[in-house]
């Protein structure tokens, strides 16, 4: 995964998690506004509909960077990569059951499979987001095994490298005296 994606897709998780919560925050977790209170209401709050359209904007980004990830990582990552798989089969799984639920949620309309819908969506998307830094630390774990103890790596960086460090075919090699 290149730099450039990954910091797309870690933005555009960042506003769908965050719009997600302050919906619902707006919609279940205040008192209804001043002079929206009622039954004919359909907003608990004026902004309540601005979150959702972000929710939704950015959930189309996301599932765009989703794919393009599916492609240029988690495919070939399956095929090749021992490190870092639980976490990342975990979040490939999240994903799948978010994305589904997200583009079935505004094409049912009965109240108790929407309903159902609705707690499925919430949950793998919630699950989704906080699985984010698990891989995370996971990939990280994995490099800094990799390095040597105690050598931490940046994400998508190569290990650090001393200015007077031996020329790497040297390191390791037995003199030629023994
Ligand atoms: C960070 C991950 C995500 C989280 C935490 C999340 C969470 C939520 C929540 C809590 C709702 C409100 C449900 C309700 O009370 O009606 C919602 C609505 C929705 N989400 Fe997501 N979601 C995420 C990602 C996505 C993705 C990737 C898609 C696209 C497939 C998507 C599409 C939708 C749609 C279409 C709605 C319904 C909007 C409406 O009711 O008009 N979400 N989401
Ligand atoms: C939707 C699913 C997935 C997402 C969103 C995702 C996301 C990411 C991100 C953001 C990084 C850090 C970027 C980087 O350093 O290149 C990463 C690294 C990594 N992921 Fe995933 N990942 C997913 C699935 C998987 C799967 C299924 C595997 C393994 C089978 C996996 C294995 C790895 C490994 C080994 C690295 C480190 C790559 C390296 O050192 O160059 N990931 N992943």
């Amino acid at each position: 995964m290149t730099r450039g994606l990954r910091l797309v897709f870690l933005l555009v998780a960042l506003v769908c998690a965050l719009s997600a919560a302050g919906f619902l925050l707006l919609r279940h977790g205040l008192e209804p506004a001043e002079g929206l209170a009622g039954e004919f209401s359909a907003y608990n709050h004026p902004a309540e509909p601005w979150f959702l359209d972000a929710h939704v904007v950015s959930a189309v980004a996301l599932t765009l960077v989703l794919g393009i990830a599916l492609g240029v990582h988690v495919l070939p990552s399956l095929a090749t990569e021992s490190r870092a798989r639980r976490s990342g089969l975990g979040l490939a799984i999240w994903a799948a059951v978010m994305v589904a639920s997200g583009a079935l949620l505004p094409v049912i309309a009965a109240e108790g499979p929407r309903l159902a819908l609705v707690w499925i969506h919430g949950l793998s998307g919630a699950c989704f987001a906080l699985w984010i830094p698990v891989h995370l630390a996971c990939v990280r774990r994995a490099r800094r095994a990799r390095n040597g103890q105690g050598v931490s790596t940046p994400i998508g960086g190569r290990p650090p490298r001393s200015p007077r460090a031996k020329p790497r075919a040297l390191v390791g090699a037995r003199p030629p005296y023994f």
